[in-house]
């Protein structure tokens, strides 16, 4: 799936890994439709694609708030599109007991119920053109649990049950999933994640800091993304524990007890 004259749909858009993929996407010449909440990053980002050579709706919606969703579907439900692609999402960094069940909800609202509902809303369209390719971002805590993440890892496994499922029920109606499975990557995701207190955390953690960047991400991203790759993991060394955590678990359960949370 080549990315030129493609009509292709970015979550989290604004910033951060979304928004180098839609800039490098745009350099391919397609149709892309960008989303987040902050209209001016977003236009701003839409500036910067169109240079590029490809065309740009911008459509601000909050995940969050599944009016919203359905006010955004309704705006682009007349154009065919070809790809979905989910990086819009929110980080957590609070202990499990310090953490009120708003605040696990609240990650849980965006992470996964917005992407399901945009998904759901999305779904019918693509199986009614011939089909489609959807992309969903967990991250390498949505195989396995990790300090100071409870509901974020959480809300990450969620979606790989999903949109395995989704894989599986629609091979049928040409539906194509690729799960992306970020590790580090250097981006204001620290800075956004909530407190115990529901607020940012404001911080740009010392790990977040030595990740991959961005635009590296970006481009492993979408060499994958062409191809439909059903997992793809893109990071640095951190990507190793996903290896301990399958082959080595008394390893993981040991490591996992002593990683400093932030
Ligand atoms: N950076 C990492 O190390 C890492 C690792 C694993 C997985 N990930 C995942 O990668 C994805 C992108 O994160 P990032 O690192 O690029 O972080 P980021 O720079 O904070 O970007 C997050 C994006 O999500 C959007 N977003 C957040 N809340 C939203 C809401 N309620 N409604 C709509 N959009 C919302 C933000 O846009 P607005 O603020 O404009 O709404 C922003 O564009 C996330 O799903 C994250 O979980 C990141």
């Amino acid at each position: 799936m080549q990315f030129s004259n493609k009509t292709i749909w970015i979550t989290g858009a604004t910033s951060g890994i979304g928004k180098a993929v839609a800039l490098e996407i745009s350099k391919f010449n397609a149709r892309l439709i960008l989303s987040g909440r902050n209209k001016l990053a977003l236009m701003e980002v839409a500036d910067t694609c169109k240079k590029n050579g490809s065309s740009v709706l911008t459509v601000p919606f909050d995940l969050g708030d599944e009016q919203s969703v359905a006010a955004a579907v309704s705006e682009v439900a007349d154009q065919k599109i070809d790809c979905l692609y989910h990086f819009g999402g929110i980080s957590q960094r609070s202990f499990v007991q310090d953490t009120p069940l708003s605040v696990d909800r609240r990650i849980f609202e965006v992470n996964f119920f917005g992407t399901v509902a945009l998904t759901k809303a999305v779904l019918p369209l693509m199986i009614k053109n011939g089909g489609g390719h959807m992309a969903v971002t967990s991250s390498i805590v949505g195989k396995f649990g990790f300090p100071y993440r409870s509901a974020y890892s959480a809300s990450k496994h969620a979606l790989h049950g999903f949109f395995e499922s989704l894989r599986a029920e629609n091979k049928k109606n040409n539906i194509r999933v690729s799960i992306l499975i970020p590790g580090r990557i250097k981006t204001n995701i620290s800075m956004h994640a909530l407190n115990n207190q529901g607020q940012p955390h404001g911080k740009m953690d010392e790990g977040q800091d030595k990740g991959m960047t961005s635009e590296q991400a970006a481009k492993i991203i979408c060499r994958k993304l062409v191809r439909e790759k059903k997992e793809i993991l893109v990071g640095g060394v951190d990507l190793i524990l996903v290896y301990i955590r399958r082959y080595i678990p008394c390893l993981y359960y040991f490591l996992s007890s002593k990683i400093k949370p932030l």
